[in-house]
C-alpha cells in the first residue's frame, strides 16, 4: 500500500522516522515492513512530488530515495528535500549500474547508497547507521508513544477446517459442508506433490511427500498463529518459514496468503525481491562454491568438480535425501582466500577431497 498525500496530512504531527520514496511499490512496502518491525514509524511515496510534501509534513531523520523516478529524479528530490528538511539524513536506492551516480549523490548530502536488490539486513544496517549518524548531529529523537497493534485476527474458521482436513489426509469426506474447498486444495497439494516426487527421482512416494506438504502447512500455520495473524509481519513470517523449511513452498505460500487475507501476487513479489528466500526446493545444507575471477583463476573449476564429485550432484541440484542444495555463486566477498566454498555459514579455503569428505561427514 502507498501512502497518499492525504493519510500524508492525516500523519502531520505525528511524524515519521523514516519516509521511502520509490516508484516501485513492491520496494516501498519491502521496506516499510521490514522498517516497521524494526520499531520504526515508516511511511511511503511513490514519487518525488509526493515525496518532498511527505518530507516537509513528516520531518523524518532518515529518507530513503531511489535515484530513477519518472517526473521528478531522485538526485532532484535529494537536493530539494535537504533544503526542505537540513536534518534529514537520505540515503540512495540505487539499481546495479548507476553507482557512479550514486557516489555523485552522496557529494549532496547522501550518507549511504544501498543498490538492489539488497537483503532487510542490509537496508537495516544503512538506516541504523544513518539514525546514529541523525543522533550524533542533531541529538536523540522525542520519546513517541508506541501505537497499540489493532488486533487483526483473520477469519480462521474455514482455513481451520481445512488444516483439520490435511491433518487427516484419507478421511476428508467426513468434513461435510466444506468438502468442496478442501478437495480443491487437495487436488492442488497432489498436483505438486506428483512435481516434488518427479523432480527428486521418485526417491519418495507421492503419499510420502503430500504428508510432508501437509506437515509443512503445520509448520506454516504455527509461524502465522506465533505473529499474531499481522498482516505487517509478513517479511518476518516468510523468513521463519524460509528458516524452517528451507524454501518457500508454493503451498505454504498460498496458505498464508488465505490466512492473512493477502493477494498471493504480494507475497511472490516479496519472495522473488529479497535474496533471503528461495522459490525452490532446498536441501538442508547449503553449498556454494565461488565461480568469480579471483577465485575461478586460483582453481575454482577445479573445485566445483571435487564439490560435484564428493556430494554426487551437479551445481543447481538437491541430492535426493534433500540433504545438501549445491551452487556456484559470484564473488563471496572473500576473494583472498579463493578458491572457497562455503556451507551454511562457513567458509573453506581450497577444500581437497579428503577434507570435503569430513566436511560431508560431518553435516550427517
Ligand atoms: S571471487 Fe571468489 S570470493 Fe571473490
Amino acid at each position: 500500500r502507498m501512502d497518499t498525500m492525504n493519510e500524508s496530512s492525516a500523519l502531520r504531527g505525528k511524524g515519521a522516522d523514516v519516509v521511502v520514496i520509490d516508484d516501485e511499490e513492491s520496494i516501498c512496502e519491502g521496506c516499510r515492513q521490514t522498517l516497521e518491525a524494526d520499531g520504526y514509524y515508516t511511511a511511503t511515496a511513490p514519487d518525488g512530488i509526493q515525496g518532498l510534501q511527505m518530507i516537509q509534513d513528516l520531518q523524518p531523520r532518515v529518507i530513503l530515495v531511489d535515484l530513477k523516478m519518472p517526473g521528478m529524479s531522485g538526485t532532484e528530490l535529494l537536493s530539494q528535500a535537504v533544503q526542505v528538511v537540513p536534518t534529514v539524513v537520505p540515503i540512495v536506492i540505487t539499481g546495479y549500474g548507476s553507482i557512479d551516480t550514486a557516489v555523485e549523490t552522496m557529494k549532496i548530502g547522501a550518507s549511504d547508497f544501498i543498490t538492489k536488490p539488497f537483503t532487510p539486513e542490509k537496508l537495516l544496517g544503512s538506516v541504523k547507521r544513518a539514525m546514529s549518524l541523525s543522533e550524533a548531529r542533531y541529538g536523540a529523537p522525542a520519546v513517541k508513544p508506541v501505537p497499540a497493534e489493532p488486533a487483526e485476527k483473520a477469519e480462521l474458521t474455514r482455513e481451520a477446517a481445512l488444516l483439520q482436513g490435511l491433518q487427516a489426509v484419507g478421511e476428508f469426506c467426513s468434513l461435510g459442508y466444506e468438502k468442496r474447498e478442501f478437495l480443491a486444495e487437495l487436488r492442488r497439494i497432489e498436483a505438486e506433490a506428483e512435481e516434488h516426487a518427479a523432480s527428486i527421482g521418485h526417491a519418495k512416494t507421492k503419499r510420502e511427500i503430500v504428508l510432508e506438504m501437509v506437515r509443512d502447512l503445520q509448520v506454516v500455520d504455527e509461524i502465522i498463529q506465533k505473529h499474531a495473524f499481522k498482516k505487517n509481519a509478513l517479511i518476518q513470517i516468510l523468513l521463519d518459514v524460509q528458516n524452517e523449511l528451507n524454501w518457500l513452498p508454493a503451498h505454504g505460500l498460498r496458505w498464508i496468503a488465505a490466512r492473512l487475507n493477502i493477494p498471493e501476487a504480494e507475497i511472490y513479489r516479496i519472495a522473488n525481491f529479497y535474496e533471503a528466500f528461495s522459490l525452490e526446493r532446498r536441501g538442508k545444507h547449503l553449498v556454494q562454491v565461488c565461480t568469480g575471477t579471483a577465485c575461478h583463476v586460483r582453481g575454482a573449476p577445479k573445485l566445483v568438480d571435487r564439490v560435484a564429485q564428493v556430494l554426487g550432484i551437479q551445481p543447481g541440484e538437491t541430492d535426493r535425501d534433500m540433504k545438501f542444495t549445491y551452487q556456484t555463486v559470484h564473488c563471496l566477498g572473500c576473494c583472498a582466500l579463493g578458491p572457497v566454498m562455503v556451507v551454511d555459514d562457513t567458509y573453506y579455503s581450497d577444500p581437497s577431497v579428503k577434507d570435503l569428505e569430513k566436511i560431508k561427514e560431518a553435516c550427517n
